[in-house]
């Protein structure tokens, strides 16, 4: 099955996406990071979903791919602020962002994005989640404090297989997402939906939030 999502996804992104992007995902995994940042397809998404946003939030940067797609869908003057606990990671994003033309306007903070959340302020007005599935409900509450009516936030990472509606899987990983879903029931700030993908990542999904006004 995971073969047939592969091509078919193949087939998108040729058709839609393109591949100018490669040297990026190359470098990242040249550099030994692990091959699990969004796929083109949903690199593409996240950047339509963010068009013409001024300020970017991301939570976990790895080699900088997804916050290449997110650069790019600034607005003049815009800026990405995005957060990566591995110093590693952080250095090759960065000489992503040069390479790319975006260092500009694409900052990353290095450490635990749990201690540096409480040192920025808002508003974003995109926010994508997509560092350590246990802190998702903390990271979230940092972008919901940190938003504006009309912001959105995307959760990546949030059906691993179907996982999270197996009860008998209370893996720390799953568990974080239902503690997700947990604040997304009672916070009436927010309304959200989930949207499983199948692609070349095998079967996952985002969780999508708009902030009311
Ligand atoms: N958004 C990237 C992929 C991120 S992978 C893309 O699609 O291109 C997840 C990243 O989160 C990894 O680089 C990992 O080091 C980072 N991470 C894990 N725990 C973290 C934490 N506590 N704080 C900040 N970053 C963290
Ligand atoms: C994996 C995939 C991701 O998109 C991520 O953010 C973390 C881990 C994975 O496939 O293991
Ligand atoms: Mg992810």
């Amino acid at each position: 099955m995971s073969d047939l999502y592969s091509r078919v996804d193949s087939y998108f992104e040729e058709a839609l996406v393109g591949d100018e992007l490669q040297y990026a995902r190359d470098a990242a995994h040249a550099a030994g990071l692990p091959a699990i940042e969004v796929s083109p397809c949903q690199a593409k998404f996240l950047h339509l979903m963010a068009k013409g946003a001024k300020r970017i939030l991301e939570v976990g940067t790895l080699g900088g791919y997804s916050g290449i797609w997110l650069t790019r869908a600034l607005a003049n003057g815009g800026k990405l602020v995005t957060l990566e606990v591995d110093p590693k990671h952080a250095e090759v994003a960065r000489a992503n962002f040069t390479k790319a033309g975006i260092a500009d306007r694409a900052e990353v903070i290095v450490g635990k994005a749990i201690d540096n959340l409480p040192k920025l302020e808002g508003p974003f007005d995109f926010v994508f989640i997509d560092a350590d599935k246990p802190s998702n409900a903390d990271y979230f509450a940092h972008a919901l404090r940190m938003s504006r009516p009309g912001t959105i936030i995307i959760v990546d990472n949030v059906v691993r297989g179907g996982k999270v509606a197996d009860p008998s899987q209370t893996d720390a990983n799953v568990e974080g997402v239902r503690r997700l879903l947990e604040l997304l029931k009672t916070e009436k700030r927010v309304s959200a939906t989930a949207v499983q993908t199948v692609g070349s990542k095998g079967h996952d999904g985002f969780v999508m939030a708009v902030v009311g006004g």
